[in-house]
């Protein structure tokens, strides 16, 4: 009986086709690995030509090993035994008496490119859909069905390692560019060409000689210098192990048996652990954005600046038609380069640049509001003119038309008060920049109807951003957590302490910048803008430096100097080492106000539980996914630890480090399961 393979013999050839039950992807779960084992098992047996190997999903060819599967294992040894099985079951599918081919369309990723690398050939289908690729490194850990063995000898080592280390997923062309699959066809001759490899048995592909040779003994410990210098930039070892580790096993050649047993280890380790709850996160908000229908193909974005103008072509590259309005044709110009220069570099070809510029439509006296599904406001932030602005829109748009506002501090229920309707406005607070950050704030003011919540994320969901629901309320989430920490590093500067050693003690930690660099790059006196928002209703004190700084007309990197100094290009000038011994906590103190405001945030509902606080950070800060995101650290560290620094640190620093009421409500604290 089977639930998720399908076997059909068609005279001289069988078709296995893998459908899991109850799944709109497949995965490989134990269950599919046994079925797949029994069903070898009976092809093992038989007179064929060979056996073809495809998906019954629409959505792809096979998605890896199941994820929800690994969080349940605590024992090293029991996952060295999940990668034995894979290995095992594979190992038959490698050994059959006669060819296999996989025909591959969609997504195949982890263990279902490892499956595919067992079978004798790989057939993929031509289109932009279908990637493939070994991303296990993201997850912490490295491909444990005989990946590592068998990808080398097929595309050559430099392509194999960069394959593994960086996770990054290929297009069926470039897989056949490097060899990894034989051929690539459009839909319809799929299985005929799969047919055809049957058939004829020609040679099993090979890497040519000349990409084998980083193998070579001599060279070896040569590439891995060079491919240790890469990672460094990116991986650093304490954090990420497994980039380090893939580098072990290829030095190594390492067996399928050394394999299953780095594997065993580094998927029970907390940075794997980490790694995968803040996946299982993307993956939960992904499901949220895809929950409701939109109904929106017209958006109209008014105010054409750093963020309306990048918003507008995020959208338009996403496939909706999108009109941008300003008061001013130079800045809408600006803008029309810009998207110019964005699709060229990201979509290449011609025609389909060509396709994104007309979707892309300057609208300088707003005529797009009559026809738009979406309105998205990104002018100035200032309630005044956002009222003004509100007031006429709500004149010209249809009924049923969804309106937003980017604003990231003004109080939807303010901005709201210009509509006869204030249930239809939201908030879309994207962040900067679009195309990098994937967080989308989905704001609920007091007034916001649940229909409007559901498009403004289903929305989002639409241009591959993830949505967050957040309160309207100072701040909203992610500045507001931010901000405490931002500003405890400028006090730590004008107590004296170094701008290197405030940065190198947050990257240290994790952080993919430094608190001072991050200021500089958004802009001191955007920063400043924000911390005077924030400083009346949530009571924080915003540091003399930064006025003073500000006030000299230094704002970071956009004018040559902040805390730091930037040559004309932007670079930041390297400052002389600084060797005086720091005796400040500067991460306790940095970290430990971000953890505080963040508790803040759930005791006030600004969201709905801890795995919402570590999705906004990691996807909106890039706050060291590693650790998993705020809440998973406090989980690790043990809340009467830090209730106790806090209390410490506030007798030394003052009260803004008096542990917030919600340390001591332990429901606050317990997360989800993801
Ligand atoms: P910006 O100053 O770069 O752009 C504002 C644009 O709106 C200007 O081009 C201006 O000509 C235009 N404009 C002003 N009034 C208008 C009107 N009545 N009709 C049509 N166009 C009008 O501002 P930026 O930075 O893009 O910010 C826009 C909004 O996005 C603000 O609410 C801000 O708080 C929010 N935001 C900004 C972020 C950032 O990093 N800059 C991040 C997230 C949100």
């Amino acid at each position: 009986m089977s639930n998720h393979w399908h076997l059909d013999y068609q005279g001289e050839h069988a078709v296995l086709t893998l459908d899991v039950e109850g799944q709109s992807a497949n995965v490989l779960s134990q269950d599919v690995l046994h079925e797949f084992e029994k069903h070898l098992e009976e092809l093992e047996s038989k007179m064929l030509e060979g056996v073809i190997i495809r998906s019954g999903k629409t959505s792809g060819f096979i998605a890896g090993a199941d994820v929800r599967e690994f969080v349940k294992i605590t024992e090293p040894e029991r996952a060295t035994e999940l990668a034995q099985l894979g290995q095992r079951v594979l190992s038959r599918l490698a050994d059959l008496p006669f060819p296999s081919v996989a025909v591959i369309h969609g997504f195949c990723l982890g263990g279902g490119t490892e499956l595919a690398l067992a079978c004798s050939y790989r057939i993929a289908r031509d289109d932009p859909s279908t990637r493939l690729g070994l991303p296990e490194v993201r997850l912490g850990i490295h491909p444990g069905f005989a990946g590592t063995v068998r990808l080398p000898p097929l595309v050559g080592d430099f392509a194999a390692l960069d394959m593994m280390l960086t996770g990054r997923t290929l297009s069926s062309r470039e897989a056949r560019r490097r060899g990894l699959v034989d051929e690539v066809t459009p839909e319809r001759h799929l299985l005929n060409a799969a047919l055809t490899f049957l058939k004829n048995a020609p040679p099993r592909r090979k890497a040519p000689w000349y990409r084998r040779l980083p193998a070579w003994k001599p060279l070896r410990s040569w590439v891995v210098k060079l491919m240790s210098a890469r990672v460094r930039r990116k991986a650093h070892p304490d954090h990420y192990p497994a980039p380090w580790r893939i580098l072990d096993l290829w030095r190594d050649r390492a067996t399928e048996y050394e394999e299953a047993e780095s594997l065993g280890e580094l998927l029970v380790s907390r940075t794997s652990r980490n790694l995968v709850h803040v996946f299982l996160l993307s993956e939960a908000l992904k499901r949220h954005g895809k929950a409701n229908a939109h109904n929106i193909e017209h958006v109209h974005v008014v105010g054409a600046g750093v963020m309306g103008a990048d918003i507008a072509i995020w959208a338009a590259n996403k496939g909706f038609r999108v009109t941008l309005q300003d008061r001013e044709p130079e800045i809408l110009a600006r803008a029309l380069k810009k998207a110019y220069g964005f699709y060229k570099a990201k979509l290449k070809d011609p025609r389909a640049v060509q396709e994104a510029m007309d979707r892309f439509i300057p609208d300088l006296e707003g005529h797009g509001l009559n026809c738009a599904d979406l309105v998205i406001e990104a002018i100035v932030e200032k309630t005044g003119p956002k009222q003004e602005l509100f007031r006429a829109i709500e004149k010209k748009v249809r009924p049923e038309t969804l309106l937003a506002t980017n604003t990231s501090s003004i109080p939807l229920e303010v901005i709201g008060e210009a509509l006869a309707d204030p249930s239809r406005l939201v908030g879309l607070h994207f962040f900067n920049p679009v195309a990098k950050m994937q967080l989308v704030e989905i704001v609920h003011g007091a007034k916001t109807s649940e229909a409007a919540m559901a498009r403004a994320r289903a929305f989002t969901g639409a241009i591959e951003r993830l949505p967050l629901d957040v309160k309207s309320s100072p701040g909203f989430l992610v500045n507001r957590i931010l901000m405490p920490y931002l500003l405890e590093a400028v006090k730590m500067v004008e107590e004296g302490v170094s701008v290197t050693a405030i940065d190198n003690a947050a990257t240290e930690f994790g952080m993919p910048m430094g608190p001072i660099t991050l200021a500089d790059t958004v802009g001191l006196d955007i920063c400043l803008s924000v911390a005077e928002e924030l400083s009346g209703p949530l009571g924080i004190e915003v540091p003399a430096r930064l006025r003073e700084v500000v006030g000299q007309g230094h704002l970071g990197r956009k004018s040559g100097q902040g805390f730091y100094q930037y040559d004309a290009r932007g670079h930041k000038q390297s400052l002389a080492p600084d060797k005086t011994a720091v005796d400040v906590p500067v991460t306790e103190r940095l970290v430990l106000r971000l953890l505080n405001e963040a508790v803040a945030c759930l005791r006030e509902g600004v969201v709905a539980d801890p795995d919402a606080v570590d999705a906004g950070m990691v996807y909106g800060t890039g706050f060291a996914p590693f650790l998993g995101g705020p809440m998973r650290y406090v989980e690790n560290l043990g809340v009467t630890g830090i209730s106790h620094s806090l209390h410490r640190l506030s007798q030394e620093y003052g009260p803004r480090f008096n542990p917030d009421a919600g340390w001591t409500n332990p429901d606050l604290l317990r997360s989800g399961n993801a």
